[in-house]
């Protein structure tokens, strides 16, 4: 029996890429971490200078990305901790507006979930890239509560913490193509007010997982 494809959308700092992977690891599915692909894309692109969105998709075309929990790698180069740089965040628009770059990762994404066995997680990922996936989840959580988690986990300063999130929530609802949704059929969950274990369980549940 083919493995489900299981997606989780959600704003930057809704906690999805910690969910997806203790889920992953519960149900003995991969995990994918489409952000990690955006952020390798736009790191390359910034290493060639490039800025023109077509000149990009071409690059992205010929680019081999391994995208595993633990290590990222771009070519064959370890980009884990490149990629979380403030300086690729602050130009991931280049590559997540334009819909040329967006389609050569979604190419990619539909490639590794081709067998199933899947959680993926990002904002497309039950409305675009895999829109007959077995189980959609939307991570949710309010802006207070995403800027004070990143503000524990990475200290700095609390109030632009806040700014940088409500800007990528604008930008992320606001892109032509591949904006954030709720995907039609999707579980919402709201985690303001639950912990990492709650929010695993919940979702644990809803696919029939004890
Ligand atoms: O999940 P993250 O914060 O690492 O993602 C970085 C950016 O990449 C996010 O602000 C928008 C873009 N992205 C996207 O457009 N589509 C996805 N499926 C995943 C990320």
């Amino acid at each position: 029996m083919k493995k489900p494809v299981i997606t989780l959308d959600g704003p930057a700092g809704a906690g999805k890429s910690t969910v997806a992977r203790l889920v992953a690891q519960r149900l003995g599915l991969r995990h994918l971490d489409t952000g990690a692909m955006y952020r390798a894309i736009t790191w390359k692109a910034q290493k060639r200078g490039l800025r023109d969105p077509a000149a990009i998709a071409d690059m992205a075309a010929q680019t081999v990305l391994i995208v595993e929990p633990e290590r990222v790698t771009c070519d064959g180069v370890d980009v884990t901790r490149a990629i979380r740089e403030p300086q690729v965040t602050a130009a991931i628009r280049v590559v997540a507006d334009s819909p040329a770059c967006r389609a050569q990762l979604v190419r990619m994404q539909r490639e590794i979930g081709k067998e199933g066995g899947l959680v993926t997680e990002g904002r497309d990922q039950g409305s675009v890239v895999f829109p007959d996936a077995e189980f959609k989840f939307y991570i949710d959580a309010s802006v207070d509560v995403r800027a004070r988690r990143r503000h524990q986990e990475q200290g700095g300063d609390l109030d632009e913490i806040r700014r940088s999130i409500e800007k990528r929530d604008t930008e992320d609802r606001s892109r032509p193509v591949g904006a954030l949704v709720k995907p039609p059929g999707a579980i919402v969950l709201d985690t303001s007010g639950l912990t990492l274990d709650e929010v695993v369980a919940r979702i644990l549940a809803a696919v029939g997982s004890p």
